[in-house]
């Protein structure tokens, strides 16, 4: 479980990023995060990651207070996490498969494993195919997912994405919210979605958080879906299902009450 309480960030400079934010994300939970440029939610992944410490307040993650880590300590706790950037971050001189693997390699994974992990990986996002391929020989999408299948090679227990449809088109886009669903519903990570893709997240309602000026203005709920609930209504308008024994009851009550002359 993700939980934030009363966390504030003020950089060095003296821009106060976030205010006194609470949040809660449970574990298998898919939410995004929305807001205008500068809003703080780049700062509230990095409060996540461990890259930046609150001012106040704490950030817990599996129960780790992430803020109160010592430097030493951070990288051990970023194993449970993926990350993934919206600039890739791949290593240019690298094939795919060495890419995701060197994700492994620093964890000192025995090397068979590593090979099977990999494998798995790749072609959960469909890059099979692409093993031997360098960064720069890839699309934008495939390098997204590169970088996708590098994050969560270790099995991490929250994989968090800061804008990862930002360069991408809608068929892309498409395919990129497929494939992170698809991870959090096979792998059972809990997935942070930074987006400012409206339809994306109006095509896969999910729980939104909207950051503006450093607080949290919203946090909600997807509705149920519009043409599920209109269905419903039809149906009851249609054919009003009551049986004999519900017209009886309804009507001893109202004989009891003296409502029926
Ligand atoms: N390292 C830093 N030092 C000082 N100020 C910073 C630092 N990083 C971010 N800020 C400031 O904190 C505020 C929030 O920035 P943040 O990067 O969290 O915004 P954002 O919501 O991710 O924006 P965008 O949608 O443009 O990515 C901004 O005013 C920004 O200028
Ligand atoms: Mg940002």
């Amino acid at each position: 479980m993700i939980e934030l309480k009363n966390v504030s960030k003020k950089y060095r400079n003296g821009t106060h990023a976030l205010h006194d934010v609470s949040l809660k994300v449970n574990d298998g939970e898919f939410i995004y995060i929305m807001g205008p440029t500068g809003s703080g939610k780049s700062t509230l992944i990095k409060l996540l990651d461990g890259e930046e410490v609150p001012t106040s307040g704490s950030v817990l993650v599996s129960g780790i207070n992430v803020g109160r880590l010592k430097k030493s300590k951070v990288y051990l706790y970023r194993r449970k996490i993926g990350v993934v950037f919206q600039d890739y971050r791949l290593l240019p001189e690298k094939t795919v498969f060495e890419n995701v693997a060197y994700a492994l390699e620093i964890l000192d994974m025995p090397d068979e494993k590593i090979r099977k992990r990999v494998r798995e990986v790749l072609k959960l996002v469909d890059l099979a195919d692409k093993s031997n391929a360098k960064p720069n020989e890839l699309s934008g999408g495939q390098q997204q997912r590169t970088a996708i299948a590098r994050a969560i090679a270790k099995k991490p227990t929250i994989l968090i994405a800061d804008e990862p449809t930002g360069n991408l088109d809608p068929d892309m886009t498409n395919e990129m919210i497929n494939l992170l669903e698809k991870i959090n519903r096979e792998e059972k990570t809990t997935l942070v979605v930074v987006t400012h893709n409206d339809v994306m997240v109006e095509n896969h309602p999910k729980r939104t958080i909207r950051i503006e000026a450093g607080h949290i203005v919203t946090d909600r709920m997807p509705e149920p879906k519009k043409e599920e609930s209109e269905v419903e209504q039809t149906e009851v308008e249609e054919e009003p299902v009551v049986s004999e024994t519900a017209v009886e009851t309804v009507e001893e009550e109202a004989y009891s009450e003296g409502e029926v002359s």
